[in-house]
């Protein structure tokens, strides 16, 4: 028995990265899933190696609510119902606060905490119509300190926790929980936009996290289904870090 048998999941931002890993673990352990980006030909072909039984491919631009409304008739048509959302789409983008130009910082804005709140308002009220499930919104660990150089990025994850928070409150009474996943650097397209040397970036977390590595998107994914199983049950409304302990303290070697 898979410990998503019978659910149906939207995962946001699945083409690639941890939102493709929780898609090909939510799949191996029994969930049929809807996944959205806006890299469609990367999101097809993974829907198509998931198999159609398993998941489906739809364009789902998360700050776009005709999108959202698009994703929700999709995963109807196609497994019946919803009881669980990844919000997991997010970007990042590198400044000083006083050099951002206005629309990169509305950029992120849309992306990262517009799409979250979309995806909540619009896929809450499916979940509780099936009786009830889980959201997991993608926070960072940006959600719970500052980091030089992504205020944007910083302020919109901050944001996503304080979603986080009030739709655990508000919908508990639905039977819906929220949870927030807090990752600290994780070895994604995301992680390395520069094109970095690896070698240079293993040095980097090597200093930096005590566990001296960055994290695997597949270890994301597993904190992801547990939020989303049944093993998570009086679990809501919470930040999750999964960082190598780089927050859990000042490393001097
Ligand atoms: N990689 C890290 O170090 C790290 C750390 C903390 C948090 N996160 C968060 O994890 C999540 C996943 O990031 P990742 O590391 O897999 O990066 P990634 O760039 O590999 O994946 C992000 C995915 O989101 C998609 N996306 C971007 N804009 C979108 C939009 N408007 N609508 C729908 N999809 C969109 C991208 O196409 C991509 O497939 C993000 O929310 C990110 O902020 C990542």
């Amino acid at each position: 028995m898979g410990r998503l048998d019978g659910r149906v999941v939207v995962i946001t931002g699945a083409a690639r990265g941890q939102g493709e890993q929780e898609a090909r673990l939510f799949a191996a352990e029994g969930a049929r899933l809807v996944l959205g980006d806006v890299l469609d030909e990367q999101g097809e072909a993974l829907a198509d190696e998931l198999g159609a039984g398993a998941a489906r491919y739809v364009h789902l631009d998360v700050t776009r609510e005709e999108d959202w409304a698009r994703a929700v008739t999709a995963a109807r048509d196609a497994f019946g119902h919803i009881d669980g959302l990844v919000n997991n789409a997010g970007i990042l983008r590198f400044n000083e606060l006083v050099a951002t130009p206005l629309d990169e910082f509305q950029q992120v804005v849309q992306v990262n905490q517009v799409g979250c709140f979309l995806g909540i308002r619009t896929v809450a009220p499916e979940i509780g119509a099936a009786g009830g499930g889980t959201i997991v919104n993608t926070a960072s660990y940006t959600a719970l300190t500052g980091m030089a150089y992504v205020g944007a990025y910083t302020a919109t994850k901050h944001a996503v926790l304080g979603l986080t928070r009030v739709a655990a409150v508000e919908l508990a009474p639905r039977g819906i929980r929220v949870n927030a996943i807090c990752p600290g650097a994780v070895d994604t397209p995301m992680s390395n936009p520069d094109g970095a040397a690896p070698e240079e970036l293993d040095e980097l977390y090597r200093t930096l996290v005590p566990l001296r590595r960055a994290g695997r998107p597949e270890e994301v994914a597993a904190l992801a289904l547990f939020l989303t199983g049944a093993e998570s049950s009086y679990i809501t409304g919470q930040p999750f870090v999964i960082d190598g302990g780089w927050l859990a303290g000042v490393k001097l070697f």
